[in-house]
């Protein structure tokens, strides 16, 4: 039996692709079909499943299309509801799969529906479960995403998660191999290790939510502790898991249209069309770019900052690339969080652009040694650092404010546009996303630092070690 883990770095997802004699399932699929289908092709295996561990908040999942595509079944576990066809196994429920089987185990606490699926091969032995998330490497599921207003609060969530770990999950044999749907970065956990697998044993030993000495009352406290608010985007795909949306072919084919540079500027300059330059960070800040536009680079978290940044799911998006051999990628990457009205990129790049002679919009970028010496002098106006909090309260430079990027839209009242700003983060990617709506919202002068928190890092500039949350209110 082959048990493939798919990972997809920028969501921190897997999916898996599971084959036995001619027969495949996959589980936790993304949006787009063609990976799996060419999957499935070179094994000459139909597929027959498709498995949902739980309707995903971080993501649009592709069980719709790909059973469109292939007949197969749609699997979620008891409870769960949606606006097509889908089959509620129920706890213990075995599924033939070729030679083998694969059975599913209801455990829910991350969401009701949240379902396991335990793989016995050929032999009949079961070398792995996945876990979706209810167990994360390092991390539980957060119980918090599912709560029904007056019937379900997150307390009994997180109890329901004790008694499917507990019950479920940890009387599984120790050497059994754990493949979760998340690791490190994704928002559905809150302490994800970056290991995308690892034996149950290990995961007793290690993980704090599996202490054998824990009770409930105490398990129930722990894993609601912590928890940041979900970024905005959760409820929006969560409500697009359960329905039909606009199949993903067409998305693509309306996204990659190439938009001539006149026709571009004009759709630039209508107020409901919003610009993204997706390009490197390099280009991005050597070129400048077309007015308005929000810079979110696509090699770096571009989906969850698309889902986080842009407030309406159904914003009508125009975008510029690197490379149009990539142009694909992109609209299928800001779909794989629901964003689906792409309605095309800028046809030769923003070198066409400029050969129309059309203006660019550049942000003022630094190095950090500039940024040190300035700091220093006391001749930076706005020092800011976008970084999360948590980050900031951590370590940070001495004098520079903490402005978060995950709720710049929120606070940008505070933004004083006269100002001038210099921005940093970590490494350089969150700043200049931060940068260009600055820009795009009227703040004319803003700066970058390039290389971030790691490169101020090995400047001399003054560094707090630890500030306590009170010192700041
Ligand atoms: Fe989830």
């Amino acid at each position: 039996m082959k048990v493939e883990q798919l990972f997809t770095g920028c969501l921190a997802e897997m999916a898996y692709y599971i084959e036995s004699n001619g027969e495949a399932a996959i589980v936790d699929p993304l949006r787009e079909t063609e990976p799996y289908l060419r999957m499935a092709e070179a094994d000459g295996a139909k597929i027959k499943y498709v498995f949902l561990t739980h309707f995903h908040a971080d993501f649009v999942s592709g069980q719709y299309d790909l059973a469109q595509k292939t007949g197969a079944k749609i699997v979620f576990g008891p409870n769960a509801k949606a606006e097509y066809d889908i089959y509620n196994g129920t706890d213990g429920e075995e599924f033939q799969l070729g030679k083998g089987k694969i059975t599913l185990l209801h455990t829910p606490g991350h969401t009701m529906e949240s379902s396991s699926y335990l793989i016995t091969n050929e032999e009949g032995n079961s070398p792995y479960v996945l876990t979706g998330d209810c167990l994360f490497i390092g991390d539980v599921g957060r119980p918090d995403l599912a709560v029904k207003q007056g019937a379900l609060t997150e307390a009994d969530l997180a109890g329901f998660l004790f008694d499917s770990l507990r019950n479920k999950i940890m009387t599984l044999p120790d050497d059994i191999i754990v493949y979760p749907n998340h690791g490190a970065g994704s928002a559905c956990g809150k302490n994800m290790s970056s290991e995308t697998f690892d034996t149950l044993g290990n995961q007793k030993k290690t993980n704090y939510a599996l202490r054998t000495d824990m009770t409930k009352e105490e398990f129930i406290v722990e894993v609601t502790t912590g928890l940041k608010p979900p970024p905005q985007y959760f409820p929006n795909n969560v409500r697009m898991n359960k329905s039909i949306n606009t199949s993903i072919d067409e998305v693509l084919h309306q996204g990659t249209t190439p938009i001539d540079p006149a026709t571009f500027k004009e759709m630039s300059e209508q107020k409901d069309i919003l610009v993204v330059d997706t390009r490197s960070k390099e280009l991005y800040a050597e070129e400048g770019t077309v007015p308005g536009a929000w810079y979110i680079g696509v090699d770096g978290n571009f989906a969850p900052w698309v889902g986080a940044l842009i407030s309406d799911i159904n914003q009508k998006i125009i975008f510029i690339a690197d490379d149009e051999l990539r142009v694909n990628e992109i609209v299928t990457r800001f779909s794989r969080v629901g964003y689906d009205n792409t309605l095309g990129y800028l046809n030769g790049g923003l070198r066409d652009w400029v050969a129309q002679g059309y203006e660019v919009d550049r942000i003022g970028s630094m190095s950090a040694a500039k940024f040190a010496e300035l700091l220093t002098d006391g001749s930076v106006e706005k020092p800011v650092d976008v970084r999360k909090e948590s980050e900031y309260l951590s370590e940070h430079v001495k004098g520079v404010e903490n402005f978060p990027l995950d709720t710049i839209h929120q606070n940008f009242a505070e933004i004083d546009p006269s100002k001038e700003y210099v921005l940093h983060c970590a490494s350089g990617y969150r700043s200049l996303i931060a940068a260009s709506i600055f820009k795009a919202n009227g703040v004319e002068k803003v700066s970058d630092v390039r290389g971030g928190f790691t490169d101020l890092k090995e400047t001399k500039v003054l560094l707090t070690d630890y500030v306590c949350p009170t010192t700041l209110l």
